[in-house]
């Protein structure tokens, strides 16, 4: 059995993931090759599943990358599968989440020719819809309304639409909570760190440093992901049967927890943080997808 792991020649080497994910992939008896998405000399349909993994420079060729989907899942099996990826690598989905009654951040959407208004009663938070790795995301005081519009209006005039959000303060002290989902099954959480600064610095990396430890999940965060699946797989074909999922939610204003992102596209599964036998678990979830 073959199974590419699919990567970027930019994100090479640094996905933290990838140690500990090939040995449990030769361990589960599959020949396992990291590939590049973009690397034309690659036979895709020698694979038996292409798992896309650390493609995280697609946000920079949306429309190349979702096509070269739909080429790779022409040729053999790709997880997860292109519909899945068309709808989540656009950030739009949260209103979808939203219009199912799941709990998100509360998202304004601005698209190119939109004029901006941005609230001024607290932080916010100025995002592209699609991104990835906290580029182009900033945050911003009342007193720096300015630089929020001239970051909303960069953006816009780019031809790209924006997300505005009040920032979630209680991230600075209780972090981020990821939760992660492998063959369709609860696996573990993981705490990430706040990543923006206040004032409105950006990363210039491809993605900025995150600052992980382990975590357990509460009952009220599995039930905010358990809801996010659910309207996953309502949404869009193949939504039903993701070989990884990742819900993160962040604390909103009474402590309840918020879902920030659904990751369906290339989240990191954070395994050195995992309980011992994760990789093993998702290397055998990914040899069963192989196989179906
Ligand atoms: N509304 C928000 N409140 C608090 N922190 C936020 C908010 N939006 C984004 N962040 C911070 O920025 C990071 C990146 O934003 P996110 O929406 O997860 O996009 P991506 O991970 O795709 O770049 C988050 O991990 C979080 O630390
Ligand atoms: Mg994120």
């Amino acid at each position: 059995m073959r199974i590419a792991i699919v990567s970027s020649a930019r994100a090479r080497g640094t996905d933290d993931d990838e140690p500990l994910l090939l040995p449990a992939l030769a361990r589960a008896g599959a020949a396992a090759d990291v590939v590049d998405w973009d690397d034309a000399t690659v036979d895709w349909a020698a694979y038996d599943l292409a798992v896309l993994r650390s493609t995280w420079d697609y946000t920079f060729h949306h429309q190349k990358f979702l096509a070269w989907t739909e080429q790779v899942a022409a040729v053999t099996r790709l997880r997860n599968g292109p519909p899945v990826v068309r709808w989540n690598s656009d950030k739009t989905y949260l209103t979808d989440l939203a219009a199912a009654g799941v709990p998100i951040v509360p998202t304004t959407v601005l698209r190119p020719g939109d004029p901006i208004e941005l609230p001024t009663d607290g932080e916010l938070v100025v995002k592209p819809t699609i991104s990835a790795g906290s580029r182009d995301t900033a945050r911003y005081r009342p007193t720096e309304l300015d630089q929020a519009t001239d970051h909303a209006r960069r953006l816009l005039d780019d031809g790209r639409a924006v997300l505005v959000q009040p920032y979630q303060a209680a991230v600075d002290d209780a972090g981020e909570t990821a939760l992660l989902f492998l063959g369709g099954t609860f696996s573990h959480a993981a705490r990430k760190g706040p990543l923006l600064s206040a004032g409105g610095a950006i990363t210039d990396k491809l993605f900025a440093l995150e600052q992980m430890s382990p975590r357990t999940a509460t009952a009220a965060q599995l039930d905010v992901a358990a809801r996010a699946l659910a309207c996953a797989a309502d949404a869009v074909p193949g939504g039903d049967e993701l070989l990884y999922a990742r819900v993160d939610v962040v604390p909103g204003p009474g402590g309840e927890p918020l879902l920030l992102e659904l990751e369906l596209v290339e989240p990191s599964v954070f395994l050195p943080q995992a309980p011992d036998g994760t990789a093993d678990r998702f290397a055998a979830a990914m040899v069963t997808a192989a196989r179906t």
